[in-house]
């Protein structure tokens, strides 16, 4: 879209884009725990914890981590048991042990004090780009875009349309329309916008300030006439690896320490080769260790 419109239609439609988000955002804002701090770790937690989990879910435990873990030392120094058992009920354990090699490489390197540039950041274990963006930009107010799930939906379908495009080329573009003085604003309200009205499968275009300015409509509402009901015959939650392992995980935070036969018995339901298995992935991964007969968090 770009390169076909003349320099002032650019700038108008950017301003017009800016302004109708930025007033929605004012009306529709969510008032969220991590929007009152600047701190690089609280921003950090919240990020992690939201990659793969529910903002009301994160809701519930976020403050409660922040209360057994209060700085990036502590974390740091933390018995990694003692982190997984506070993850419990935000899914993708492995994610705390990340945040965990997180805090101690901060500490380590940097003697706690966060980086705040974004190579030195994205060098940190479990910091990829978008978390790498989002402390600059919550945490250090610098003005800069990210691309999570909700922005990338948004930069595609305002300035691209049903074209899709890279990251590469969303970044890019998002770094015109990024309101330079409000970028902190600008980059939570399309965390909001993306949640609650430019949906993927449904997107409430009927709700929507920009439909004038968006380049995807109306072709976007296809999206919801064309959705095909679920065909494809998915595996149900409890027979995947993912339910037996989170099973096992909270088994063991619930009793401190099992032996392999307990385990097997506890999950009889399932195939003891498969359960064996499992029990061997996570040990690799170091959510578990194996102690001779004993298995416990580590
Ligand atoms: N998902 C990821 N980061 C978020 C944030 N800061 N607010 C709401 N949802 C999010």
């Amino acid at each position: 879209m770009m390169v076909f419109m003349k320099k002032t239609e650019f700038f108008q439609h950017i301003t017009q884009v800016r302004r109708s988000v930025l007033n929605w955002y004012r009306k529709n804002r969510r008032d969220l725990p991590w929007r009152h701090t600047r701190d690089p770790y609280c921003v950090l937690v919240s990020e992690i914890m939201l990659q793969q989990t529910q903002v009301s879910r994160v809701l519930i435990k976020y403050q409660e981590f922040l209360t057994t873990f209060p700085s990036v030392q502590d974390l740091a120094d933390a018995k990694p048991s003692e982190v997984i058992k506070v993850w419990a009920g935000l899914g993708y354990n492995r994610r705390a042990l990340y945040l965990q090699k997180t805090a101690k490489a901060v500490v380590a390197t940097y003697h706690g004090m966060f980086p705040s540039d974004l190579q030195q950041l994205k060098q940190l274990p479990g910091i990829g780009d978008y978390t790498a963006r989002a402390i600059l930009s919550f945490a250090f107010g610098k003005s800069l875009p990210m691309m999570d799930t909700n922005h990338r939906r948004f930069y595609q379908r305002v300035l691209f349309g049903m074209n899709s495009k890279k990251d590469a080329e969303l970044l890019l573009a998002a770094e015109h329309v990024l309101p330079r003085k409000r970028a902190y604003d600008w980059n939570q309200a399309l965390m909001d916008f993306g949640s609650l009205v430019c949906l993927t499968g449904e997107p409430r275009c009927e709700d929507c300030p920009l439909q004038r300015y968006c380049k995807a409509y109306p072709s976007v509402l296809k999206i919801k006439k064309t959705k095909k009901p679920h065909t494809k015959k998915s595996i149900p939650f409890r027979e995947t690896d993912r339910y037996i392992r989170g099973r096992i995980i909270e088994q063991l935070r619930q009793v401190d320490v099992c032996s392999l036969l307990d385990l097997l018995q506890i999950f009889q339901e399932f195939n003891d080769v498969r359960v064996r298995r499992i029990i061997e992935d996570l040990a690799r991964e170091e959510l578990l260790v194996k102690r001779g007969n004993r298995i416990q968090l580590p």
